[in-house]
């Protein structure tokens, strides 16, 4: 991904030192939450920050640094939260810097509202931009793609077989394929979405990862 830098050097800076400090610190992630996802969400969270009038500064720094704590999650087995870990870590990056206090705050509290699953709801305009661009990365034609290789990368088959009950299937396993995590979350997060410009590109994106997961049962059933 090639940032466009913003004129200002000082803004440029802070913009640099997060892309190296994330770059550097998601290096050994799997590559469905890796480097590319944190490039697209840029792209996204940008677009979104400009037909909606956000602060495109907080935003850019923001998408940089939102997954920095990722493998702190991983490595816990989950107990640690990567986004209130990032929100940390944001902080601690941001703090020793010349950047005003209040800004580096409004960027570590995109971070900590930034997860799905999250009961921290985002706030500012900023947050709720970070929030829908990373849920649009997992939904539509890029989603079906992230969602197989992550499949792939817990060694899960291609489809569940058609006697099994998805609901009662574990993360994890055999059975942790694109399908399950179509049916146990990916349907429902463009109804979760928070800004118009992000609703807008999630129905386009959720209409057709519906068909494609609807056709891809019915040709494993032999019905299509
Ligand atoms: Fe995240
Ligand atoms: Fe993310």
């Amino acid at each position: 991904m090639r940032i466009t830098y913003p004129e200002d050097p000082v803004k440029k800076q802070f913009i640099k030192l997060a892309e190296e400090y994330a770059r550097q610190r998601m290096q050994n992630l799997r590559s469905s939450h890796g480097w590319d996802h944190v490039s697209r969400v840029v792209r996204m969270a940008l677009h979104i920050a400009r037909v909606e009038g956000a602060d495109t500064f907080v935003v850019l720094m923001a998408s940089l640094l939102h997954d920095i704590a990722r493998d702190e999650e991983n490595a816990s087995n989950g107990k640690t939260c990567h986004a209130e870990e990032g929100y940390r870590l944001t902080l601690e990056l941001l703090t020793p810097t010349s950047m005003d206090p209040p800004v580096a705050l409004h960027i570590a509290e995109c971070i900590k509202t930034h997860r799905f699953r999250s009961n921290n709801a985002p706030e500012s305009l900023e947050a709720k931009v970070l929030f829908d661009a990373d849920k649009i990365d997992s939904i539509g034609a890029v989603g079906i793609g992230r969602a197989f290789l992550f499949s792939g990368e817990v060694g899960a088959r291609l489809h569940n077989d058609e006697h099994t009950d998805i609901l009662s299937t574990r993360a994890y396993t055999e059975e942790d394929t694109a399908y399950r995590e179509f049916i146990v979350k990916l349907q429902y997060i463009s109804d979760r979405l928070c800004t118009d410009e992000g609703k807008r590109i999630a129905r386009a994106r959720h209409q057709f990862m519906s068909e494609y997961f609807n056709r891809l049962h019915l040709e494993v059933t032999g019905e299509a």
